[in-house]
């Protein structure tokens, strides 16, 4: 009965230190979405003699492959162990896989070969945006919005330029998946993003002042000019093209 006490006293103090070791050190971060493969590599040579093993552990305590030298054991029938390079490879990837791994080795000394701080994450949904004007002026009122966020934006446009205004910083959830909402070359953009995707949403021509050209801009006047000098220009070049071709075969008989 005692030595039980004494037996679980000395076993959870080897797990707290082993917690405490990965507490303090957080491993490389690793991304992986939901379902993919999840690969881990030690990068180190690793040699089994007698009495050393080696482990691949999660959250601590919980062993996900033990190997001695013999036939490894899986105690996670999705994970695949390379006795060549010790790399551990976790199929199918679920979000309750997400948490700290290492690679463990014991043999004269224990030594935490490799840390990993893996979180899973589904892929980001759509994300929808709206764009509504106040009467038929260009000061717009820019929404976007997925299932569990949205930001709102005012975009005002005068002579083909648009300004943004109270862009603020992006909408942060709590699944670590980020909203943005920016104009660029003439679109107005929302960017919904976590670590292993993206998914966008644009809109062109959102100010219909700024594409139907008004009377007196630049594009009326620069349109017909552009056509006007470069017509003849087009058919010189024909002309050229064909006069040298003609020549060539002139030649060549
Ligand atoms: C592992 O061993 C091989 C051959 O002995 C050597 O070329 C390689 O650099 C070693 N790798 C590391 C990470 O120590
Ligand atoms: C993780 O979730 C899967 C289902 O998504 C479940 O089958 C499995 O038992 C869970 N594992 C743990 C350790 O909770
Ligand atoms: C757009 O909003 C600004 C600031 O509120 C205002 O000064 C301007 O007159 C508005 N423009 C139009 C066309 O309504
Ligand atoms: C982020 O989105 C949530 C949910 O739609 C909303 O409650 C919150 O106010 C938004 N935050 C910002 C800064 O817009
Ligand atoms: C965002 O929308 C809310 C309510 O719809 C509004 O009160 C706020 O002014 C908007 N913010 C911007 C920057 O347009
Ligand atoms: C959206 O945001 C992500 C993360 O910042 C970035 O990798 C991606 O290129 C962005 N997509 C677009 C179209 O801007």
């Amino acid at each position: 009965m005692q030595l039980l006490t004494f037996e679980r006293l000395a076993l959870n103090l080897t797990l707290s230190i082993l917690t405490y070791r990965v507490a303090v050190s957080t491993g490389t971060p690793v991304f992986v979405k939901t379902g993919e493969d999840l690969f881990l590599d030690v990068k180190k040579n690793v040699t089994i003699t007698k009495g050393s093993d080696f482990a691949w552990k999660f959250n601590g305590h919980r062993n996900v492959v033990k190997y001695n030298g013999g036939q490894p054991y899986h105690f996670d029938e999705r994970a695949v162990f390379s006795v060549q390079t010790f790399s551990l490879l976790l199929k199918n990837a679920q979000k309750n896989d997400s948490g700290d791994y290492f690679a463990y080795y014991s043999g004269d000394k224990d030594n935490v070969l490799a840390k990993y701080q893996v979180t899973v994450q589904d892929p980001v949904s759509a994300v929808e945006l709206t764009v509504e004007s106040e009467t038929d002026s260009c000061n717009l009122s820019v929404t976007c919005r997925t299932q569990d966020s949205h930001i709102n934006v005012t975009v005002r446009c005068v002579d083909r330029t648009c300004i943004q205004e109270g862009g603020g910083p992006p909408n942060v959830t709590t699944t670590g998946a980020s909203l943005h909402i920016y104009l660029q070359n003439g679109k107005i953009i929302c960017n919904y993003s976590n670590q292993v995707s993206w998914e966008r949403n644009y809109k062109k021509d959102f100010c219909l002042q700024n594409v139907d050209s008004e009377p007196g801009t630049k594009t009326t006047i620069i349109g017909p000019v552009i056509a006007c000098i470069s017509l003849p220009i087009i058919c010189i070049v024909v002309y050229l093209i064909r006069k040298t071709r003609n020549r060539k075969s002139n030649c060549a008989f």
